[in-house]
């Protein structure tokens, strides 16, 4: 009796571990070749993003990256649609963003990816020295180089 129940608890579990699995996978692509749409071509080639590694190995929360705000909160949860960060971080400057107004730097494209992805990597590091975690540009970039 007691061996059927323990069967049927690990049968029980391996579905629903199966099962949030495909929930994930259904709504979070696995690999993802980042090429916004607002930038004709890119200088650093595409950055091939590990999206599911992040959302379940590195068990980062979605709202660590997917937002949208309203009165100065992230009211965005998961189930909601998802649009592309290009859909509200529409200004195109790749060089010299640093001279763009606060308003119009919170809306740079490039600013946005980096602000997101560096900053995350930095903090990690802090405390986990040997990460994998990538901070220097040709980690992230086919086409980088160690210059910003
Ligand atoms: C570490 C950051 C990060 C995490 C965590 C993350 N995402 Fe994403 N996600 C991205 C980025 C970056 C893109 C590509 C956006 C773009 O191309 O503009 C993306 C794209 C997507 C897309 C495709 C959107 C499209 O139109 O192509 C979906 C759907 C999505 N994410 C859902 C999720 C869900 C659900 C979770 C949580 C389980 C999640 N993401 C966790 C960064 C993340
Ligand atoms: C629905 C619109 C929308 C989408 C889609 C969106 N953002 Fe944003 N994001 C905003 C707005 C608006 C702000 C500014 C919030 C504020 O005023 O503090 C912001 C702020 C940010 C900030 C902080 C900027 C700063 O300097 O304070 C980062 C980083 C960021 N977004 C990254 C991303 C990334 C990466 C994506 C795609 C995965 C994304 N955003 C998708 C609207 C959006
Ligand atoms: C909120 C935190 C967070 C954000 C945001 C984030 N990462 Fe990461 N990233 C991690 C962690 C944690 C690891 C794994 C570190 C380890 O295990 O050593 C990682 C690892 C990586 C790796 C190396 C391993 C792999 O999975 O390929 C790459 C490349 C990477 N991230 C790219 C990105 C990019 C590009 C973005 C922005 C679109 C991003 N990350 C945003 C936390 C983050
Ligand atoms: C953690 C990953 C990461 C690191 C490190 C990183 N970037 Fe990026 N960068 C991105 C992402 C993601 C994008 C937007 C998606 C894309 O361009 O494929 C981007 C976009 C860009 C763009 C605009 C698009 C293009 O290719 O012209 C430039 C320029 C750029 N980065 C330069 C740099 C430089 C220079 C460094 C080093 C100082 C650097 N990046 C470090 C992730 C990173």
């Amino acid at each position: 009796m007691r061996k059927h129940f323990t069967a049927g608890c690990i049968a029980l579990a391996a579905v629903m571990f199966a099962f949030s699995f495909a929930v994930i996978a259904a709504d979070a692509p696995d690999t993802i070749s980042i090429k916004p749409a607002l930038w004709s071509e890119l200088t650093k080639g595409p950055v091939e993003f590990s999206h599911k590694k992040h959302a379940q190995e590195y068990k980062v929360a979605c709202t660590e990256c997917h937002h949208k705000y309203e009165n100065g909160a992230n009211v965005w949860k998961q189930g909601d649609p998802v649009e592309k960060c290009d859909k509200c971080h529409t200004e195109p400057t790749i060089t010299g963003e640093k001279k763009l107004s606060a308003d119009q730097q919170k809306l740079n494209l490039k600013l946005a990816f980096h602000t997101n992805c560096i900053e995350c990597h930095k903090t990690f590091k802090k405390d986990h020295p040997d990460t994998k975690a990538p901070i220097v540009c040709a980690k992230c970039h086919p086409k980088g180089d160690e210059k910003p």
